[in-house]
């Protein structure tokens, strides 16, 4: 596994790391015992950089990790994340980076996860009510009394990083970045790897959708999250379908897996980019790690920006009002 460090003076990560959200939520039923045998799998195999937040199954997601990482806690690069509360019944609340709430929620999370430190700490999403400088202080705060080792970020815009960073060294910046979710491509990735920020690519494999393995929304569950999601929405679904199919032939010509040769595109952006995609069977965790392996050509690029070109994906990323919380 190739890696790289997080940040400017982090430990070494794998370039391909383990989002561990759709064991507990979002993409249909998962087993508990299953994913952790995946953990332990990925950890055996170098997959050193795992993803979690305290909003995947409201906590369960956590707890899940934590017993993951029993035995093996410093094995792991661990990553979670605070700001987007969620209620009775999974109710999502809004967003908070309140100093008091940061506090209070990185002691929820080192409970649930049953460890002593957060390697890496991320604000989920950007608070508009609360100025960045505040929640970082209150982030420097957790650094320095030991709680988390350091901090990152997800979906805030160029200019919030850039003001976070005067307050502390920010490690990492989680956002979206796959063959149909380019927008980081436009400065952002540019401005991270100017900053000392690792680039953290979230969803590289379009949550799941660019692996050619999702043909029908009849494959995913009823109560999948992703039927709610503009890129899978009946009208949307069959335009991205054609994409794929064009992703899939330059798959095969190259004999690897789309996952594959997706996840290379997302490595082959720049150095200081990692992937973590998010996988419940021990086969395809494989199968991800081993696209560190793959070197793109140019005529390869070129013919992935033929296939799939910026903006080319039919649907925005998330539903109007998540929209509003991105790039924040
Ligand atoms: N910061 C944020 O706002 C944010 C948002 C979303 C996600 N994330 C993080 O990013 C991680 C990854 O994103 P994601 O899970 O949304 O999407 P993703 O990694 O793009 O795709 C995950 C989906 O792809 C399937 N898959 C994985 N590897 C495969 C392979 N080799 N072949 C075929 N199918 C494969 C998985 O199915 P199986 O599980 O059945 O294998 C799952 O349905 C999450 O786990 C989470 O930690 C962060």
């Amino acid at each position: 596994m190739r890696t790289t460090k997080l940040g400017n003076s982090g430990p070494a990560i794998g370039v391909v790391g383990l989002g561990c959200m759709g064991m507990s939520e979002f993409y249909g039923q998962a087993n508990d015992a299953k994913s952790i045998e995946v953990m332990h799998h990925a950890i055996d195999i170098g997959v050193n950089f795992f993803d979690t937040a305290d909003m995947y199954g409201s906590g369960k997601n956590e707890e899940l990790v934590g017993r993951g990482l029993k035995g093996r806690r410093e094995r792991v690069v661990l990553a979670t994340k605070f700001g987007v509360v969620r209620g009775e019944g999974g109710s999502f609340k809004g967003v908070s980076g309140s100093p008091a709430y940061v506090k209070q929620a990185c002691d929820a999370s080192l409970s649930r996860l049953g460890v002593d430190y957060i390697d890496l700490y991320y604000q989920h999403r950007v608070d508009p009510s609360v100025p960045i400088e505040d929640t970082v202080g209150a982030l420097a705060d957790l650094v320095k009394s030991g709680k988390i080792r350091q901090i990152g970020l997800s979906e805030a815009s160029e200019e919030t990083l850039r003001r976070a960073c005067k307050v502390h060294p920010i490690a990492a910046l989680q956002t979206e970045l796959s063959l149909w979710s380019r927008d980081p491509e436009g400065g952002l990735l540019e401005a991270c790897r100017s900053l000392g920020v690792t680039f953290v690519a979230y969803s590289p494999l379009g949550r799941g959708f660019l692996t050619g393995q999702i043909k029908s929304l009849d494959d995913l569950a009823p109560d999948d999250w992703r039927r709610n999601m503009p890129r899978f929405s009946a009208e949307n679904f069959p335009k991205n379908l054609e994409l794929v199919k064009k992703v899939e032939e330059i798959a095969k010509a190259k004999k690897v897996t789309s996952a594959q040769l997706a996840l290379a595109w997302v490595l082959s952006r720049a150095p200081h980019v990692t992937a973590i995609p998010g996988t419940r069977s021990i086969q395809r965790l494989e199968d991800n790690a081993k696209a560190t392996d793959i070197t793109l050509t140019d005529a390869d690029s070129r013919a992935l920006d033929d296939a799939f070109p910026k903006d080319a994906a039919a649907g925005p990323r998330y539903p109007e009002q998540s929209m509003k919380q991105v790039n924040a």
